[in-house]
């Protein structure tokens, strides 16, 4: 039997930030992270046996990039020798801008990751993975080897990432349900173009940079923080720490040596609007930035309504795509 799986898998935008590597090889990080896992925003992708020498990957609506999933295929290989000649189709896209700081790397090798194993397995539920030993924690550590952020996107809700002391021992576990508690992101596309860097050669020069030590010393205590304000539902507390966490990062990447910088003056004059109309009173939202020069506004989704009317307000040009925690990945037979 050779039956085609098909999975959908969400993205999500990091709170804390995977920011460096203890070790690119084992996909250890230098710090604790932690994400929410986002609902719209998400990768489709379906995998197929064919008879052929080597793997295909097709991007349905034409963008992205296959070098870096091809060679995630052929490490899952190494894992499990029994699928070394089972080659597969993949045919992949995301329901987002491909590379433009929503982490497409997270969604679509988590995709990858679960339609590969499903095609090669023949199994097309996540129960039935389970039973034959590739749980979802099995499955966020494959994931993660071929984008460290993939890891987190196989649960919904609020998912954190800790590198313990041994490269294979780290830890990938849902802290809360998305039912927990309704945050929203809404996207404010300053540049849905490709990105300039890619994050894998920024994340090494991280170590260049002499604010990088300073930054590892508190990440530990900053993951706790973040949990705590999460699980008091504190917008205010969870907010605080986001902004601080995503200016860290950001001021890392830009010291590095070579150093990055992912702001253009649209990104600067968002957040300086959003602090603005915060310290007024008027928004209750705060900002976080991945690898991109997007803006993520993260508020209470019981206040998005206005939230968003507000931002259209001051940006009227601009695309804001809306999304919210959401669940974790699908899986079925095509
Ligand atoms: C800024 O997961 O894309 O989005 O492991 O090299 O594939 P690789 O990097 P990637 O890095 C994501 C960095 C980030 C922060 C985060 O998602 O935690």
């Amino acid at each position: 039997m050779n039956l085609q799986s098909f999975v959908t898998s969400p993205s999500n935008i990091a709170f804390v930030k995977y920011w460096g590597k203890k070790d690119s090889q084992w996909q250890w990080p230098a710090n604790p992270s932690l994400s929410m896992t986002l609902s719209n925003s998400k990768t489709e992708t379906s995998a197929k046996i064919i008879d052929a020498k080597s793997d295909i990957i097709e991007f349905t609506n034409g963008l992205g990039k296959t070098d870096k999933g091809l060679k995630h295929l052929e490490w899952l290989r190494t894992q499990f020798p029994d699928f070394k000649n089972k080659k597969l189709h993949i045919k992949t896209h995301n329901t987002f801008p491909t590379a433009c700081g929503i982490a497409s790397s997270a969604s679509g090798m988590s995709a990858l990751t679960l339609a590969a194993l499903s095609s090669w397995t023949q199994q097309f539920t996540l129960k039935d993975l389970a039973k034959i030993g590739l749980d979802q924690t099995k499955l966020a550590q494959l994931s993660r080897m071929g984008s460290g952020s993939a890891g987190r996107s196989l649960w919904g809700g609020y998912v954190a990432w800790e590198p313990s002391t041994n490269a294979h021992q780290q830890s990938i576990y849902q802290a809360y349900d998305e039912k927990h508690w309704s945050l929203s992101d809404l996207i404010m596309i300053v540049d849905s173009t490709e990105k300039k860097h890619l994050s894998s050669a920024a994340h090494k020069s991280a170590w260049s940079s002499p604010l990088f030590s300073v930054r590892l010393t508190n990440m530990d205590k900053k993951l706790q923080l973040a949990k705590e304000a999460i699980a008091e539902k504190s917008i205010e507390k969870l907010g605080e720490i986001i902004e601080q966490d995503a200016l860290e990062m950001h001021s890392v990447m830009m010291t590095s040596s070579p150093s990055s910088n992912y702001f253009t003056e649209k990104t600067i004059e968002i957040i300086s609007t959003i602090r603005a109309l915060r310290n007024k009173g008027d928004l209750e939202a705060w900002f976080t930035i991945d690898a991109g020069p997007n803006v993520h506004v993260i508020c209470e989704s019981k206040n998005k309504v206005q939230i968003l009317k507000s931002l259209n307000m001051y940006f009227p040009n601009l695309n804001i795509l809306e999304d919210h925690v959401g669940q974790g990945p699908t899986l079925k037979q095509k």
